[in-house]
């Protein structure tokens, strides 16, 4: 039998699931508070990704000029500019030796591994990293990626923040304002966060998802 506190926690985790969605009208004058927008870089942060390696970037744009610019090559799309909050998520194009020497060496900091233990996950991680052909190594990296994006997502609707997440982005654009080739990154996708305006009809609308028999196989 569960306790209260579990039941709570799973009723608390579903109504915010079903509270959120993706957010076409943002509220251009409510600001997420800077405490909050510390919660939700952490868990940006703590996202899981294959090996710990990490191979992305989030690059937050507070300038409004840019975020005009942005726009203009994310299809117009009204979020860009009114949300509170955007966040661009970049992939590494690749995953160099020296990616891997200062991924290491904060694994050595944090863990205290033994010079031994590094040399061997250093293999370890270049036999892997060498196992990727061409955009291969670019794709997983941007499948690391989108585990934090749904981490930021969950956790947004936790807060009662809303959030879009968007890939109607056209990355060679963004490339260009926001010199990501310089920084071996590639745009992959885009969150706004902010509040719901009132005029967003799509708030009430029903969730459309498949049932669970078609969903889910048990084998
Ligand atoms: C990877 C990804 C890309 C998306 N791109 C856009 C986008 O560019 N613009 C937009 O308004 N919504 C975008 N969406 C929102 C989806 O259309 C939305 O999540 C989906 O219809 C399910 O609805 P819900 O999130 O409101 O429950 C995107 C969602 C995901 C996960």
């Amino acid at each position: 039998m569960e306790t209260e506190t579990e039941m709570n926690t799973a009723t608390r985790i579903i109504d915010a699931l079903n509270w959120r969605y993706a957010t076409k009208k943002f509220d251009p004058n409510r600001k997420i508070s800077a405490e909050d927008m510390d919660t939700l870089t952490e868990a940006v942060r703590l996202a899981a990704s294959s090996m710990g390696l990490q191979p992305y970037r989030f690059l937050r744009i507070t300038d409004p000029d840019v975020r005009k610019e942005l726009r203009e090559v994310s299809f117009d799309q009204p979020q860009i500019t009114d949300a509170s909050e955007m966040i661009v998520f970049a992939a590494k194009t690749d995953y160099t030796d020296a990616d891997i020497d200062d991924f290491l060496e904060e694994s050595q900091k944090r863990r205290g591994f033994t010079d031994d233990q590094i040399a061997d996950r250093k293999k370890s991680i270049q036999k892997h990293v060498a196992g990727f052909k061409g955009e291969d190594l670019l794709r997983w990296n941007a499948r690391q990626m989108y585990i934090a994006i749904g981490q930021l997502l969950t956790t947004a609707a936790l807060m009662k923040i809303d959030a879009c997440p968007m890939e109607g982005i056209k990355a060679p654009e963004y490339a260009r304002i926001l010199n990501l080739d310089e920084k071996g990154l590639k745009a992959f996708a885009v969150v706004t966060l902010g509040y719901r305006s009132d005029e967003d009809g799509l708030a009430d609308q029903a969730k459309i998802r498949l049932p669970r028999e078609i969903l889910f196989e048990e084998i």
